[in-house]
């Protein structure tokens, strides 16, 4: 299993619409994959599941086949995990798609993570180990959904701030890719998420070295490695100068080897980490978002015709390349 979580601190910057289209893209390079959705806002839900589907899993209260159920029990302190529900999406003899529902109620983990993290490190076993129980929830619930669905890739999606639950979020990813928007929003973004990456991944190793954690439960690693950031370009591209544009660039590399990964900046060569850089489907999206498809599997009875058609083609050849870039750095076979 290999976990991918996307994330920046700064909204809005494409980290949902990314999951969604390499969930798809994984599996038509023949991966099996399951998409995994920790924001409460449950976007990426949204995006895969039809309403009707919706209304079963949150119409009425507590459906059991979303992420929340599984965590119940250790957020009421009545047990442990529970086993997720794994929504097929798409399947064949080789290979599937699959996603943990979100739930808005997730929110509610919230307070319960931010009290285990400081749990982990107490030297009683009994408190030590609920702790634990607690901070590895979401790492298990992958490990069963990838069981259950024989998948080896799992894309993480998460909300838009630094908080206990994107700390459990990431504490369970092996791997972190960090979309970007071209603008000084996401650069800020960039220098609260490098120091909090580094203290989450060291304050993660010193709790796995506490003598009083439990022998029998599996726990995640917390590498959170990151393999390199995206370019989301800017939908409002045309009304700034693209000398704005272009100067935020070219500040990208440097800043993300500096706060990222504590090292001096790359030379001026291509930057291994910059994984790709994603244009703005602005024509395409709201056709997608109405098929329920990704868009570089729109087709003529969507409505991807004329020059929509080349724009379908061009967005394929986008997020094919990511995705291997993106198997590539995280040891995933994608040949
Ligand atoms: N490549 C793209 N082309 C066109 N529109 C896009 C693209 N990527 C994202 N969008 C649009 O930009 C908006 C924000 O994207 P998205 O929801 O993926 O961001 P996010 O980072 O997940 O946001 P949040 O921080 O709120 O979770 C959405 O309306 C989405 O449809
Ligand atoms: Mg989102």
């Amino acid at each position: 299993m290999k976990t991918i979580a996307f994330f920046n601190n700064k909204g809005g910057v494409g980290k949902t619409s990314l999951v969604y289209h390499l969930a798809w893209m994984f599996r038509l390079l023949g991966r099996s994959v399951v998409a995994v959705d920790l924001d409460p806002q449950s976007n990426l839900t949204t995006a895969f599941l039809p309403q009707v589907r919706l209304e079963q899993l949150w119409g009425n209260g507590q459906s059991g086949l979303t992420v929340l159920a599984a965590v119940q029990p250790l957020m009421e302190r009545l047990g442990d995990l529970r086993s997720p529900h794994v929504e097929e999406i798409a399947a064949d003899m080789f290979s599937s798609l699959s996603l943990v529902p979100g739930d808005l109620g997730l929110s509610m983990f919230e307070d319960r993570l931010a009290a285990a993290w400081k749990d982990c490190m107490d030297d009683n076993p009994a408190e030590a180990g609920d702790a634990f129980r607690v901070m590895s929830s979401f790492h298990r619930i992958m490990e069963r959904a990838t069981s259950s669905s024989a998948a080896e890739v799992v894309l993480i999606d998460v909300g838009p701030n630094l908080g206990a639950l994107n700390r459990a979020a990431l504490v369970a990813a092996d791997y972190v890719v960090v979309p970007l928007g071209a603008d000084v929003f996401s650069l800020q973004g960039l220098r609260n998420l490098g120091p909090t990456l580094s203290r989450w991944r060291s304050g993660w190793r010193n709790r796995l070295a506490n003598e009083a954690r439990p022998p029998n439960i599996s726990l995640p690693k917390g590498e959170m490695w990151p393999i390199g950031y995206v370019i989301m370009q800017h939908s409002a591209r045309e009304e700034r100068p693209v000398q704005a544009y272009q100067r935020w660039i070219d500040r990208i590399p440097d800043l993300y080897h500096e706060l990222l990964l504590g090292e001096a900046p790359p030379a001026p060569s291509p930057d291994e980490h910059m994984l790709a850089t994603i244009r703005h489907y602005r024509s395409l999206m709201p056709l997608a978002q109405e098929a329920r498809k990704p868009m570089f599997l729109l087709r003529p009875a969507d409505g991807a015709i004329g020059s929509h058609a080349a724009a379908v083609q061009r967005c394929y050849r986008d997020f094919e390349q990511l995705a291997r870039r993106i198997a590539q750095r995280a040891g995933i076979d994608a040949s």
